[in-house]
C-alpha cells in the first residue's frame, strides 16, 4: 500500500513539474485577468454593491465587505510596483512552490531560501531554481531580500526566529501566509521588529491549487491582512503581492481572525470533522451487516462524486432540490439533530484554537525531528483502514478509471 501511494505521489510531482516547464510559463496576468471577467460580471448582477476600480463592496448575506480583485493590478503595474524589490521566499513546501513559481512566471525578482541539506533544496533545483543565482540558504536569502516571505512550516518559523529576527532590518517587509506565528507570539516567540511592515496573504487552498489555478488562467481566493503598517503602504503592498502570487479575489481580514478561522475550519468541516463523520457512518453500516462497497458508496463515493460538487456549484438548496422527495425529507429532518449534537463540539474546538492549545500541539508535533516519518506512519494507518481500502477498489471501478 505504502509504496503504491509513494509511487502515486512521485507521479503527481513529476506531472506537476512537467506542467511547470517554460512552455506555458508565459501565461500571466493578461490571460488571468481575462479569465476572471465572467465571474466579475456575475458578481455585478448579484451581490455587488459598489466599485472603485479593483475594489468592491460586496453584500455577503446582509454584511457588506470589501473585496479586492486583480483587475486593478495588471502585470505592468505589478512589475513597476516591485521594480526595486527582491522577494526572498523562505521555505519551499506546498506554498513556497506554488507562490514562488507564480511570482517567477509573472516576471518578479524572486529568490528562494531553504536549508541546504533538506528536501526542499532538491525540489527547488528540480523546479529550475539555481544555487547562487536565485536559490540560497535561508539567512543569505533574507539578507538579499527587501520583502521576506516566510513560508517555512509554522513550527520552523518559531524555531528559526532567533536567527531570522536580527536580519529583518528597517525598510524590509515581513510577509506570512498564516497569522499563526505572530498571533500566538506567547507560544511561538515570533515578535516582529516594530519598525517594519508585517502583512499576510493566505491562499484558501493548497499551494498546489495556487499553482494549477494560475496556470489555468484562474486565480485562487485569498485572505489578506496587515499586522503592522509602518510605511502607510502595507495594505496596498499586501494586495499587490496577493495578486502577484496568483490570487483572483482578496478578502480583507485580520491576522487573528485568519488564524482562528483557519485552524478551526481545517480541524472541523474541511478535514478532521468530515473524516470523523465518514468513519462513524461507515462503521455503523458495517456493524449492521452492510458490505464494504455498499458502506463506502453510501458514505463517501456518492458524497464526493455527486452531491458535494452540487453544493459547491449552487448551494445546499440546489443539492436538496436535485434529490428525491424521500431523501430531502429525511436529510432536512436529520440535519437539525446533527447540528444540535455537533455544535457543542465545534464550540469546544473554537475554544481550543483561541486559547492556544491547538497551536501548542502543532508546535510540539511539527517541531519533532522525526515529524515527517511520524506523519507518514499515521497516513499509512489511514490508508490501511477498511473504509479507505474499500474506497480504492470503488475508485478503480469508476468509468474513467476503466
Ligand atoms: N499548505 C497549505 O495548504 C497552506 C495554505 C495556506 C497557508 N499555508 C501556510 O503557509 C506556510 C507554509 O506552509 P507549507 O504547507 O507551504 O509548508 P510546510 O510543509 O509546512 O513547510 C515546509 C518548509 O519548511 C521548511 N522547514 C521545516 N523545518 C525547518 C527547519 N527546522 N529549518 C528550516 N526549514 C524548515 C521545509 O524545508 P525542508 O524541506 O528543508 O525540511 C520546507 O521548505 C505556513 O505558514 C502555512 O500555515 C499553508
Amino acid at each position: 500500500m505504502a509504496s503504491t501511494s509513494r509511487n502515486a505521489t512521485r507521479a503527481l510531482r513529476t506531472a506537476l513539474r512537467q506542467l511547470s516547464q517554460p512552455r506555458v510559463q508565459q501565461r500571466t496576468f493578461a490571460v488571468a485577468a481575462n479569465a476572471s471577467r465572467p465571474s466579475v460580471q456575475k458578481l455585478a448582477t448579484s451581490a455587488f454593491v459598489q466599485q472603485t476600480r479593483g475594489k468592491k463592496t460586496v453584500d455577503f448575506a446582509g454584511d457588506k465587505e470589501v473585496v479586492y480583485e486583480r483587475d486593478d493590478w495588471p502585470r505592468d503595474k505589478i512589475l513597476d510596483y516591485f521594480k526595486n524589490d527582491t522577494l526572498a521566499l523562505i521555505g519551499y513546501g506546498s506554498q513556497g512552490h506554488g507562490q514562488g513559481l507564480n511570482l517567477r512566471d509573472n516576471g518578479l525578482n524572486v529568490i528562494i531560501g531553504v536549508r541546504k541539506d533538506g528536501a526542499s533544496w532538491k525540489e527547488a533545483q528540480q523546479d529550475g531554481w539555481v544555487p547562487g543565482k536565485n536559490l540560497f540558504e535561508v539567512e543569505e536569502a533574507i539578507k538579499k531580500g527587501s520583502i521576506v516571505m516566510n513560508l517555512l512550516s509554522d513550527s520552523a518559523q518559531s524555531s528559526t526566529w532567533d536567527k531570522i529576527k536580527p536580519l529583518l532590518t528597517k525598510d524590509k517587509t515581513l510577509y506570512f501566509s498564516h497569522g499563526f506565528s505572530a498571533v500566538f507570539k506567547d507560544i511561538t516567540k515570533v515578535e516582529p521588529p516594530t519598525d517594519i511592515d508585517v502583512i499576510l496573504v493566505a491562499p484558501k487552498g493548497s499551494g498546489r491549487t495556487v499553482r494549477t489555478l494560475f496556470r489555468e488562467g484562474r486565480g485562487i481566493n485569498s485572505s489578506f491582512a496587515v499586522f503592522q503598517d509602518v510605511t502607510g503602504k502595507a495594505e496596498e503592498k499586501a494586495v499587490a503581492l496577493g495578486v502577484a502570487i496568483g490570487s483572483g479575489y482578496l478578502y480583507k481580514t485580520t491576522f487573528q481572525k485568519e488564524v482562528y478561522s483557519d485552524l478551526y475550519g481545517e480541524r472541523g468541516c474541511l478535514m478532521g470533522g468530515i473524516h470523523g463523520m465518514f468513519l462513524a457512518q461507515y462503521e455503523v453500516l458495517r456493524e449492521n451487516g452492510h458490505s464494504p462497497s455498499e458502506a463506502f458508496n453510501e458514505t463517501v463515493e456518492e458524497a464526493t462524486q455527486s452531491l458535494y460538487p452540487l453544493i459547491g456549484q449552487n448551494g445546499m438548496d440546489y443539492m436538496y432540490a436535485a434529490c428525491s422527495t424521500t431523501a430531502r425529507r429525511g436529510a432536512i429532518d436529520w440535519s437539525s439533530r446533527f447540528k444540535e449534537t455537533l455544535k457543542p463540539l465545534f464550540a469546544d474546538l473554537y475554544k481550543s484554537v483561541k486559547d492556544g492549545k491547538e497551536t501548542e500541539r502543532a508546535m510540539e508535533y511539527g517541531g519533532r525531528p522525526d515529524y515527517r516519518e511520524a506523519f507518514e506512519k499515521e497516513m499509512e494507518e489511514i490508508r490501511g483502514m477498511e473504509i479507505w481500502r474499500a474506497g480504492k477498489a470503488v475508485r478503480s471501478l469508476r468509468p474513467e478509471n476503466q
